[in-house]
Formats: structure tokens, sequence, C-alpha cells
């Protein structure tokens, strides 16, 4: 039988080099590869059905290299681009430039062909809660909080806040994709990732990366390096945490199942058992270090707490609470996510003490 051939932009990157993983362990995919970054696939670079090609993604040049290999294509997905909120405040300029900017002539170029443009948007489209605007309100009416693929209303704060350049960007993106559906028939796959935590997820500054990363990151950095975890903000705010082995689940069951998954937009998240405030979440982390190192100090690592302004710098503001819908990919796809939040950090945490902790 033929193999499926699909195009990934971004193959080197956190989703990337996992999804990538799991079409090559199938054996029925071929992938032309584009990243400049591929030591997180290093070990699949031998492998005949992946084909790297060394373009920087976030680039207007991009496009036409990715052109002559529509034709016979299964897909094009999607996956690189600026999605760390340090940036979104410090460069936004960058953050709507990678978002949108650079990347809608992939749409346009997808649309000229009929490829099926398999895009990662984000939760961070629907923007806060209905029930953050409503004073009293605490999150008991689900209809306010909820997110519903199809449904839900965005709600981005001010534009002043630079916080929403990315949101914006993303949603745009997801705009003009729609459009091109209506107008030139572009088929298409949206999905919005809820806080995908996995083996390889950003970088560790000063080891293998500059900046400042997502969470999971930033808390591992203070654990491997003596440092205090940042709380911000009081670490209210909620986010829910999905493995990335189940998130990639979804991702496969998409692409083997187009006639289902085309034409729709996804939330992919773990609403049942990830669900967790930031709080919550450094203190099981650092229990969590605890039982992998063994060291029983850990379970008292320092906390401190920080504004928003001060981590980030002006113009941050947080998304409250993202509780996904996924009556959509349960339906559709038969999907659901397996892995219970402290088995994912476990394994994403003993991948970085494996990496840098030793
Ligand atoms: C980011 C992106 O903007 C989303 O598009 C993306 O979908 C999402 O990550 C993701 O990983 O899926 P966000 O969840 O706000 O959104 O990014 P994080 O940097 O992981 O922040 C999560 C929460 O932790 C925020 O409340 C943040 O203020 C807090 N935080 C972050 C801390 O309390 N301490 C830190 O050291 C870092």
């Amino acid at each position: 039988m033929g193999k499926k051939k699909v195009v990934i932009l971004g193959c080197g990157g956190f989703v990337g080099s996992h999804l990538t993983e799991r079409l090559l362990a199938r054996g029925d995919y071929e992938i032309e590869g584009f990243d400049t970054q591929v030591t997180k696939i290093e070990q699949h670079l031998d492998n005949p059905r992946l084909r790297i090609h060394e373009v920087y993604v976030d680039n207007e040049t991009t496009v036409p290299e990715i052109e002559p290999f529509l034709d016979d294509c299964h897909a094009v997905i999607s996956l690189a681009a600026v999605c760390t909120p340090s940036q979104y405040v410090s460069n936004p300029v960058h953050t709507i430039h990678s978002n949108f900017i650079h990347a809608y002539k992939l749409i346009d170029l997808c649309a000229k062909h009929k490829s099926w443009l398999f895009h990662t948007s984000t939760c961070e489209v629907y923007g806060r809660t209905l029930s953050s605007y409503i004073p009293g309100e605490d999150y008991t009416n689900p209809a306010l909080y909820e997110q519903v693929e199809d449904e839900t209303p965005l709600v981005m704060g001010p534009t002043v806040n630079h916080r929403w350049s990315y949101a914006a960007a993303k949603a745009l993106f997801e705009r003009y994709v729609l459009a091109h559906n209506q107008e030139t028939g572009l088929p298409f796959t949206i999905i919005r990732p809820y806080n995908w935590f996995g083996p390889k997820m950003d970088f560790i500054p000063g080891r293998d990366g500059e900046g400042v990363p997502r969470v999971l990151a930033c808390f591992m950095t203070a654990l491997l390096d003596g440092q205090p975890m940042q709380l911000v903000d009081g670490g209210e705010a909620y986010r829910t945490i999905t493995y990335i082995d189940d998130a990639v689940d979804a991702l496969e069951a998409m692409l083997e199942n187009p006639s289902k998954s085309k034409n729709q937009i996804f939330n992919v998240g773990n609403r049942e058992d990830g669900e967790i405030k930031m709080k919550d979440l450094a203190e099981l982390m650092r229990q969590t270090y605890a039982e992998i190192t063994g060291d029983e100090s850990y379970r008292q690592h320092p906390i401190e707490q920080i504004t928003g302004e001060k981590f980030y710098g002006g113009g941050y503001e947080d998304c409250d609470r993202r509780v996904p819908s996924i009556e959509k990919a349960q339906r559709l796809l038969g999907w659901e996510p397996k892995t219970r939040l402290p088995e994912t950090l476990r394994r994403t945490m003993a991948h970085y003490h494996e990496a840098y902790g030793r």
C-alpha cells in the first residue's frame, strides 16, 4: 500500500518531535519535515521516511520551498510559531509576524493546491472566561467558562495589553482559514491545544535555550538550579494540563479519519484529570521531584510570589481558566485523554532530571 506523505512545519519542535516519532513508528507515513532545529528528533535523522529541509519556517521565504511537495500530500501540518507568553509581551511584533503575517501565505498556498491544512491554533483564542468579568460569579455556571469550539465567544482583554497579540494573531489565522474554506474550498482541521506537557517541551534557560519558557520549564529550571519557583500573581490561574502522548493520539486519530476531522475545529485538553491552579502545580511539582530524586528537601523547595508585571513586563494579562469541551473529539474521533496529571508530571519531570539533573 502507498505511504501517506505529510509536510510538517516545525517537525523539530516540542509537538513536532513527538508527532514525527509517532508517524515514523507506524511505518505508513512519509514526512517532509521543515525546521532548522532538529536535536529533538536527531535519533530519526537517518530514517529514510523522514526528509529534513533545514528551512526557518517562521519566514516568508518558506512557502515556495513547500510548494513542490503539495500535490500528492495527505496533509500539511503546521506546528511552528512563537508560543511563549513572555514573547507576546516583550516582542509583540515578532509574535504577530510569526503567528499570522508570515503564516497566512501558507493558507493561500494550501488553498491553491486544495491541500488539507492541519493547523495547531491555541486555547488562548478564547481569551478569558465570561465568568471573570461578572462580579461575584465564582465559576458556578459552566456556560460562563466552559469552552465549546463552535459556540463560545472570544473574550480577550483590552488591546493595550500586549498579551493578546498572540491570541489575536491566532484568531485571525483561524478566521482566514475559515474564509478560504468558504470561498475556495480549502480543506482544514484546526486544533486548539490545552497546555500540552511532556518531555522536550520548551527549553531550560542556560542549558538549551535563553529567555523565559512556559510554566513547566520555569518551575523545572527553579528545581534544577536551586532557585525559588516563582508564582505569578498568587498562582490563582487555572490551567488544564494534557500529556503529550494523549495529544498526539488525538492528532493521529484526526490524520487517520479525514472524513470525520476535515473542516472541524477541535479542543484537545484533559478536562477531567488535568485541571489545576498554578500554586497547586508548584506544590505538586516539588513533591514529584522529591520522589524522582529521592531527596526529601525538595518537598520544601522555596516558592516565592511575583507580580505579572515584574515577571513578564508591562502589558501582561492572564487567562483565568481554560476548561475545554471535548465532546466533539469524543464523538467524532473516539478520543479521550488517558494520562492523569500526577503521571504526566512524573514522566515529564523524569525526562528533565535525566537530561539535566544529574
Ligand atoms: C501558553 C500559550 O499562550 C498558549 O497558546 C498555549 O496553548 C499554552 O501556553 C500551552 O502550553 O498550551 P499559558 O498557559 O499562559 O499559555 O503559558 P504558561 O507560561 O505555561 O503560563 C501558565 C500560568 O503559569 C500563567 O498563569 C503564568 O502566569 C503562570 N506562571 C508561569 C507562573 O506562575 N510562574 C512561572 O514561572 C511561569
